[in-house]
């Protein structure tokens, strides 16, 4: 790995000199790492060779192997500080990003991909209206059809996924009511703890079985009894596809139906609901069914730049038009990017098969080398563990050669997902340069 700082101009850093090093996350998760070492202009040397401490719960191994993987691939801003003493930054050095490549390959998320010429044609072309009054057309046209797909009786156009779960736990729940949601659910895990933050409501979370699975009996456990002790359980919240596996009809029909018996209801964080269609090979509206309402994102492997349709019943949907408004969501001339969305349903449902099919590829030939364990992904979403001794350089290389992977915990586990910007030959020039780094060793 030949990542180099350009020392700032007109200060000399003498071997001596402390230097306190600020990685920030400033993709997705957020993480801050601080390490303090003698200066030197080589940052393997100052990460790999002279670290004197480091907070944030890492051990050293840990931060050196994450912050050399992911400076490298542009997720963070970072800064480095030349203190008086140990702690005490006196002069900004650095501020930026390190000069690492653009990103030619980008596995990062299916959230990347940019909106191509006949997208944009039609967002272009797009009859408009003021949404908030019910005026926009394209709006109306994209809500109405959505409920046929979804087969759903109402629709919302919405600003994001976040936004829509938000909306959805605070029209099902009131204040003091609790969901019952996975540990690794996004509406859980990863949208800032809005729905207790901002609609006061508790959540429950339990632990996600291996396949994305809540325990049937863990549920049944985790409803409370009707009791001023307790939190009112109020609502179910799964998620299909959730970490790129499709829950069964089986099994959503269970735990819906448990969910039933105790008087909750039902949301779905459909967000790649399509995704989970196409590899159980039903329709959307049928996964959608047992739920009284459903989040599904245009802006994930559908590729439009923005935007997921929250749908449910009248009522519900009502409710809902109510708390978009008062969430700051309502939107006037949306129409432009409800286009998006209309050409994204009409065209990138179906492809979809190649995303799956791209990464069944890219898992088996991940899979092929020694120090990566590779899941066969169900759909668009291949984790990638990698062995300890080898993962930061392993990071440090795709980095270098342009390929854009998450890191989920310190580069020992990978993501990598496929979607409309990443090709069959993408996958293939990544699996070249992982052939790279593998020969010889
Ligand atoms: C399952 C799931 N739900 C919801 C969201 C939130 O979507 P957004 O990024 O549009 O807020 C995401 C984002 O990646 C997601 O993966």
């Amino acid at each position: 790995m030949t990542l180099r700082f350009q020392p700032a101009q007109g200060l000399h850093c003498g071997s001596e000199a402390h230097v306190v090093l600020h990685c920030q996350r400033t993709y997705g998760r957020y993480a801050t790492a601080f390490a303090q070492s003698r200066m030197d202009d080589s940052l393997p040397q100052l990460l790999g060779e002279s670290f004197i401490s480091w907070q944030n719960g890492f051990s050293c191994l840990h931060a050196v192997q994450f912050i050399a993987a992911n400076l490298l691939s542009n997720r963070f801003a970072f800064a480095v500080y030349w203190p008086n003493a140990i702690g005490m930054p006196r002069s900004l050095l650095l501020e930026g990003n390190p000069m690492s490549p653009a990103i030619r390959y980008d596995f990062r998320s299916d959230t990347v991909t940019r909106p191509g010429p006949l997208m944009r044609a039609a967002m272009a072309a797009a009859e408009v209206g003021d949404d908030v009054l019910g005026d926009d057309p394209t709006v109306n046209r994209l809500e109405a059809i959505v409920c046929e797909i979804l087969g759903k009786e109402s629709a919302l156009f919405v600003s994001s996924g976040t936004q829509s779960n938000l909306i959805a736990l605070m029209s099902h729940c009131e204040r003091g009511d609790e969901y019952i949601v996975g540990q690794n659910a996004h509406c859980y895990r990863w949208e800032a703890g809005g729905a207790a933050a901002l609609g006061s409501i508790q959540p429950q979370p339990l632990t996600n079985q291996p396949d994305g699975t809540l325990s049937l009996a863990d549920i049944e456990l985790a409803v409370k009894p009707d009791d001023p002790h307790f939190a009112r359980s109020r609502l179910l919240a799964l998620e299909n596809t959730i970490g790129g596996k499709a829950l069964s009809l089986a099994y959503v029909d269970a735990a819906t139906s448990l969910a039933r018996r105790h008087g909750l209801s039902c949301h779905l964080d459909g967000a790649r609901v399509f995704n989970a269609a196409a590899v159980l090979g039903v329709p959307a509206a049928t996964l959608v069914a047992p739920f009284d309402s459903a989040s599904v994102c245009l802006s994930k492997g559908l590729g439009a730049p923005i935007g997921s349709m929250l749908v449910g019943s009248f009522p519900f949907i009502s409710r809902a038009r109510r708390l978009r408004k008062m969430l700051g969501g309502g939107m006037r001339q949306a129409g432009i990017m409800a286009a998006a969305g209309l050409y994204a349903l009409e065209h990138n449902v179906d492809r979809l098969e190649v995303d799956h099919t791209n990464a069944r590829i890219l898992a088996q030939g991940l899979s092929t080398f020694p120090g990566l364990t590779v899941s066969a992904p169900d759909t668009n979403i291949v984790f990638v563990n990698v062995a300890e001794e080898i993962a930061g350089v392993f990071s440090g290389h795709l980095a270098a050669h342009g390929i854009g992977v998450t890191s989920v915990y310190g580069t020992t586990q990978q993501r990598w997902v496929t979607h409309l910007d990443v090709s069959a030959d993408a996958v293939e020039a990544a699996l070249t340069i992982v052939r790279d780094f593998f020969v010889g060793r």
